[in-house]
This record gives C-alpha cells, structure tokens and sequence, in this order.
C-alpha cells in the first residue's frame, strides 16, 4: 500500500550549512517495538544537530543519508508500537529522536518510549520542546558530575556557568539555584539583566578583562563549573577555582578525553571532566515536572516554521541566541 507522506527537511551530505536544507515530502514513519509515532508541534535546535553536519560525529552520524535531523521533539502521540505501556494515542509528550535515525525536522516523528515523558497539554510544546538535550545535560552535569542535590538539601556551592545564556546555561543557572548553590554566570553585556532574573547571583560580561579571566566579582573560589562556552585553556580555570573542584566541559574534544583519561591515573585534585548527556524519560520527566510546577523556564530566543528551517540554522550556526530556538509546527 501506499505510504502517506509529510513535509520534511533533509540534507543528502556533509557540508553546506543551511544551504544543505532541503523542504521534502517523504513516507511518514511507522513505530517498530517500544517506539510511539507523534504528530509534531515544537522541536528546537541544539549545536549538535548543525556539528553533525560538519562532520563532528563522522564516521558514525549520520548513519546514512538523506538525514533529518534536530532530536528535541514535542507533540501528540499518534499510534504506539508493540510493547508501548506507557504512552497513549492522544497523549502530548517530549522526547528524543534517535539521532542515528533523525527525523526531529518533519510533521511526525519517531521516539522510543524510554526517552519520552509525558507534558502537560495546557502548557505549549514550545516551552518543552527545548528541554531534551540542554535541560537533560544542564541536569545531569549539576546532579550527577557536581554532586548538587536539586531539592537544596546538599551543600552550598560555588558554581560558575559560562554562557549562561545559552541553551544547556539558561537551564543550569535555574537547576543550581533550585540546588541552593552560590551562582556566578558569564554571558555577553546585553544578557546580564537577563541571566540575573533566572537567578544568578553574579554575572560577569565575557568581553570584559574580568570576564575573560573567569574572576568572581566577589573574589570567590569556584567548586565546579559548568562550562558551555567554548573551549579556555586550563590556566585560564586553575586559579579560580577551589580545592577538589570540577570543571565539566560541555564540548570536550578527541585530545581533552584523552588528557582527562590520563591525567586520572595522577589522581588531580582540580579536574576537568569531559561531559556527555545519557539521555533517559526519568530525568525528561523530572525536567517536566519542573517546568509545571513554574520552577523552571524555556527561554525562547525565536520561533521559526518548519518552511524557514533553515533560517533557525543559521541563528544557531550563529552562536547568539539567548535561551531556545525553536521549530512550531501547524
Ligand atoms: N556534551 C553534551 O552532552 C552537550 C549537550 C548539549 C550541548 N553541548 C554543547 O554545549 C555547548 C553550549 O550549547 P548551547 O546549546 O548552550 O549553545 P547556544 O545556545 O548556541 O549558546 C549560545 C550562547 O552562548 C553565549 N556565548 C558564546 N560564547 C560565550 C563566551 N565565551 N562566554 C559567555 N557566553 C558565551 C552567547 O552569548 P552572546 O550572544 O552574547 O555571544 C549565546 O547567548 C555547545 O558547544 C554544545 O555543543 C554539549
């Protein structure tokens, strides 16, 4: 028979940026075991999802070509394969595409049941569709890297976020102060009053001499540090930080896993962790659950359709945005 098609959008090879992009219709996917067809409303867009198509993950994603891709979906259960318990036509959830398969950039999409969690429908998709990736890295860095207990009934630390105005920073700034920590955040002049309101109890601009040597306006020592800009040499971290304390590199390179690996067998005090998210539905669901208890906020920097898709890749490619960018659906 016949597949229904939908709008989609792909590209056939590496390279290109959002020139790549291409509008397609394609077959609409079908849910194998422990997998759930949704109809899309919101997705967002993380850097991986563009650094995949520079070649970042080569030779392994992707997996083959033509690519959709974008993994943070958001939208309404449709059909649900062999083995679904959880998860009903009609339910609204956020999930996770494989990112072996794709398919985040398309009117349905597929997610296994064990990365999906259920939303609340009177909330937007779009104020979830951000939390997959930045939420669950900006959680499981805090909670299971730092040791920080989100309920605040661990010990008071000295965090520092760098860009705290990104995705994956917007989210831990709220997560460390849900975790009573003492917060420092860098982000750019136009964002302080911004980072301040998610929390963050000093905020230091990064294209400032003070900003760009990481200082703590306040002359404080940090504990760990979620570090999301990019890369600074390690001379840079060292004298700002405390005894035992932990920088957690969001996007660690081939040579820092290596230097991490080694400089383990010397068992250093200060050390600097290379970060990679595990996605799983129990910390989706938590993040969740936050978010309708108004604990936690999607700050969104801009909205786009899914026919000016790649115009949100190109703001990502950017580097500028301040919170979520985000892909609606009709
Ligand atoms: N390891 C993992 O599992 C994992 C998961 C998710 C993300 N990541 C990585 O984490 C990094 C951050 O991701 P993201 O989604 O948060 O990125 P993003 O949303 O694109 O970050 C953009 C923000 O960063 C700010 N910024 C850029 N350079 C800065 C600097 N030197 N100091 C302070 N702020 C700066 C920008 O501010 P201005 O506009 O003022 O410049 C902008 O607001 C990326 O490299 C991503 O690949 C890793």
């Amino acid at each position: 028979m016949e597949k229904r098609l939908m709008h989609a959008v792909q590209y056939n090879a590496y390279g290109g940026g959002p020139n790549a992009l291409k509008q397609v219709e394609v077959p609409i996917p079908s849910p194998n075991k422990d997998e759930i067809l949704i109809k899309m409303e919101a997705a967002s867009i993380n850097p991986l999802d563009w650094k995949i198509q520079k070649r970042i993950l080569w030779p392994i994603l992707p997996a083959k070509f033509p690519y959709i891709p974008c993994m943070d979906v958001a939208g309404e259960v449709i059909e649900v394969g062999k083995g679904v318990t959880k998860f009903k036509a009609g339910d609204k959830v956020v999930g996770l595409t494989s990112p072996f398969s794709g398919g985040g950039l398309a009117e349905f999409a597929v997610i296994k049941e064990s990365v999906t969690a259920l939303r609340p429908p009177e909330i937007s998709a779009s104020e979830f569709a951000g939390l997959p990736v930045a939420g669950i890295t900006a959680l499981q860095a805090l909670s299971q890297s730092i040791g920080i207990k989100l309920d605040g009934s661990g010990e008071r630390k000295n965090i520092l976020v760098t860009a705290a105005s990104g995705g994956v920073g917007h989210y831990a700034v709220q997560l460390a102060k849900l975790g009573n920590a003492h917060v420092t955040a860098t982000c750019g002049a136009r964002n302080i009053e911004f980072v301040k309101s998610l929390g963050a109890d000093e905020v230091i601009d990064y294209r400032t001499p003070e900003g760009a040597a990481l200082k703590s306006p306040s002359g404080k020592k940090y504990d760990a540090v979620i570090h999301c800009a990019n890369e600074f040499p390690w001379s840079v971290f060292e004298p700002n930080l405390s005894m035992n304390a932990k920088v957690v590199d969001m996007s660690p390179t081939f040579g820092s896993v290596i230097s991490f690996a080694l400089k383990k067998l010397t068992f250093p005090k200060k050390q600097l962790v290379p970060w990679f998210l595990l996605p799983n539905c129990r910390d989706l669901q938590y993040l969740v659950d936050l978010v309708k208890q108004g604990k936690l906020r999607t700050i969104i920097d801009s909205k786009y359709p899914l026919t000016k898709a790649a115009d949100g890749w190109a703001k990502s490619i950017d580097g500028h945005a301040t919170g979520k960018i985000i892909f609606e659906f009709e």
